[in-house]
């Protein structure tokens, strides 16, 4: 079915690591999250880059390859939202926290990766970006300037402005619908986001999560479940009868 020709409100739609955590890849403050086997500081933070870039290669080199594995791919939540970008009458944005590719790999284009991409590299000499999949070390060389120590995994760390938030801000000031999904509510300003939504507007704000986010509260629906049941049920609602 494709889009009907009479415009529908946007939709602007969060996504954190627990839309995939049923692909396989580990969120990170639950029991058995990332958080809880290595310290942020030293992985997440340019302080510790620069104290030991061997060991921050280290920790996104093992990530990529986790994401890289032919045996990672989206699950029915991402492949839903691929859905709903498809026949939903008008803009759909996903915002992700994410790092991985899933929603790419799903069918999603309209996207905004406001932590960076796993699979993506930085020249902090040139400022090239670019893809890189494979593994990345201190010795690599830029492939655009030639230099070498230069290059950092293209992900936003911790004291570091998250990437299109004008761009992001705009979307939440317009959209009819922000829905919220697999994420904690813990790190801004994505946390803020649903404050911001219903402090400009009048759109409907959902939470759908496996268990209520610290902004649970802030929310006018929230449904709890796996994503992989969630999401696909409420994109079936959306298409149905909307909101
Ligand atoms: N389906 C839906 N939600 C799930 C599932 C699931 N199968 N499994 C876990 N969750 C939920 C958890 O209940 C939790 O609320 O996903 C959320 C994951 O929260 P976090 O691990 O904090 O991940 P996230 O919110 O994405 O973290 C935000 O923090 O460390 C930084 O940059 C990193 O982007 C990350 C940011």
């Amino acid at each position: 079915m494709g889009k009907s020709t009479v415009p529908k409100p946007p939709i602007v739609v969060l996504t954190g690591a627990g839309i995939s955590k049923e692909s396989g890849l580990d969120t990170f403050r639950d029991a058995d999250g990332i958080w809880a086997k290595v310290n942020i500081e030293d992985v997440a933070t340019p302080g510790g880059f620069h104290r030991d870039p061997a060991r921050v290669h280290d920790f996104y080199n093992m990530r990529r390859r986790g994401l890289n594995d032919p045996g990672v791919g989206p699950n029915p939540g991402h492949l839903a939202l691929a859905r709903l970008e498809k026949e939903w009458p008008g803009e759909v944005l996903i915002v992700t926290q994410n790092i991985d590719d899933l929603h790419e790999r799903a069918g999603n284009a309209n996207l905004i990766h406001m932590h960076g991409e796993l699979n993506k590299v930085r020249c902090q000499g040139c400022g090239a970006v670019m893809g890189w999949t494979g593994d990345l070390g201190v010795g690599d060389a830029c492939p655009r300037c030639t230099r070498t120590g230069t290059l950092r995994p293209h992900i936003v760390w911790f004291g570091e402005m998250p990437l299109e938030m004008e761009r992001i801000q705009e979307a939440l000031d317009g959209c009819g619908l922000f829905v919220s999904i697999g994420t904690s509510g813990n790190v801004y300003p994505a946390a803020g986001f649903v404050s911001h939504v219903r402090a400009v507007g009048i759109a409907h704000t959902v939470e759908l999560n496996l268990e209520p986010s610290v902004g649970a509260s802030l929310f006018a629906e929230t449904l709890y479940g796996p994503a992989s049941e969630t999401v696909p049920a409420f994109v079936d609602r959306v298409l149905t009868r909307g909101w």
